[in-house]
């Protein structure tokens, strides 16, 4: 049977995985290795390339990590996604203390940004495809205040020209990668008011950074998504890259995952739950694909981890709790939504 990589490949479109180091290097735990090598075309670091992982400590970087990640994809040609260079997440400690105590200046602050970016971009040059610049920027409306503005510790820090500042930097480390916006919740537009819609926010950033000069050549459409939520139709999410698109952009679903509430029923094995979040699952991660599929723009498709053996999901959605995000099982076994993938492709 074809892989989805190869079956991207007719389209022209990477099909990629996050990749959790930590598995990929267990020796009792050889299908994660195998599936990762042979199901995709592209890898993102799901940690290693975080800063609090690259930086643990000040001035003393840690690349083994991120270098394994980059050398499996050259050994198995595969592309490779570098994330993240500027997130208010997985900072590391002596950065957000140094800067709540006041040790490390604004002024400083600045300046570390700009040499993390310089050194990772060129420690890497030539080796990734697109690079995750900037994440998750922007709030979300049920947010403080709930009109949408600039969020987090690098807004709350520098102010939102980090944005500008972190993109010219990335381009002088390495002219030749694609340099990526990354955020969730902009799979679809709402009201068309930057106020309350957070694609309308990031299109009206976007499109104000580039008419600066400000060298971003894709918006990276996170797509974490859950069947509790009503799915989004492909129509819908086919307009909004095309929006973005229009903004002269490339384009990416970059974190694909469709997470469940696991119920006690589901988690007791009762397939009269269990099934029908099977099947929305398929359905929210088919509607991604075929509006990628259906956009030039549209460079590649990303899931957040493959199986939910080792997934992000559980423990991080815990309120209720929720799993089943991936396209694989724990066992390795594919699910009804890598099917359906396939059959988009
Ligand atoms: C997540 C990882 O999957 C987890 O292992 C980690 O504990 C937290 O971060 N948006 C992003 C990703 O851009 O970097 C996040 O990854 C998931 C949400």
């Amino acid at each position: 049977a074809q892989s989805l990589a190869a079956l991207g490949l007719r389209h022209g479109l990477q099909v990629g995985t996050a990749v959790d180091l930590a598995a990929l290097n267990d020796a009792n735990d050889p299908q994660y290795r195998r599936l990762a090598a042979s199901e995709f075309s592209s890898v993102t670091a799901e940690n290693a390339m975080k800063w609090e992982s690259l930086e643990p400590t000040r001035g003393v970087y840690d690349w083994a990590a991120a270098d394994q990640l980059v050398e499996f994809a050259r050994r198995n040609k595969q592309s490779v996604r570098g994330h993240v260079l500027v997130w208010h997440n997985q900072l590391p400690t002596w950065l957000t203390s140094g800067v709540a105590d006041g040790s490390i200046s604004k002024q400083e602050l600045r300046e570390l940004l700009r040499k993390h970016i310089t050194t990772v971009v060129s420690r890497y040059k030539g080796k990734i495809w697109q690079w995750d610049v900037v994440n998750e920027a922007v709030g979300d409306p049920w947010d403080t205040p709930s009109t949408l503005h600039y969020k987090g510790f690098w807004a709350q820090n520098l102010g939102p020209g980090y944005i500008a500042d972190a993109f010219r930097w990335a381009r002088a480390a390495d002219p030749r990668a694609l340099l990526f916006y990354n955020d969730y919740n902009i799979e679809a537009f709402g009201s068309g008011n930057p106020a309350d819609d957070k694609p309308q926010f990031v299109y009206d950033m976007v499109k104000g950074l580039r008419a600066q000069g400000v060298p971003i050549d894709g918006i990276g459409s996170q797509g974490h998504l859950g069947t509790q939520y009503g799915n989004y139709d492909t129509l819908q999410v086919t307009a909004a890259l095309k929006k973005f698109a229009a903004l002269g952009v490339a384009t990416a679903f970059t974190e694909v995952d469709v997470r469940s509430e696991m119920t006690e029923a589901v988690q007791a094995g009762n397939s009269a739950e269990i099934n029908p979040r099977l099947q929305a699952s398929a359905a929210n991660f088919s509607v991604l694909m075929k509006a990628c599929l259906a956009v030039r723009s549209c460079l590649s498709y990303t899931v957040w981890g493959f199986t939910d053996r080792h997934s992000w999901v559980p423990g991080w959605f815990t309120e209720p709790p929720q799993g089943m995000a991936a396209i694989y099982d724990e066992n390795y076994q594919p699910k009804r939504a890598y099917h359906e993938l396939k059959s988009d492709l």
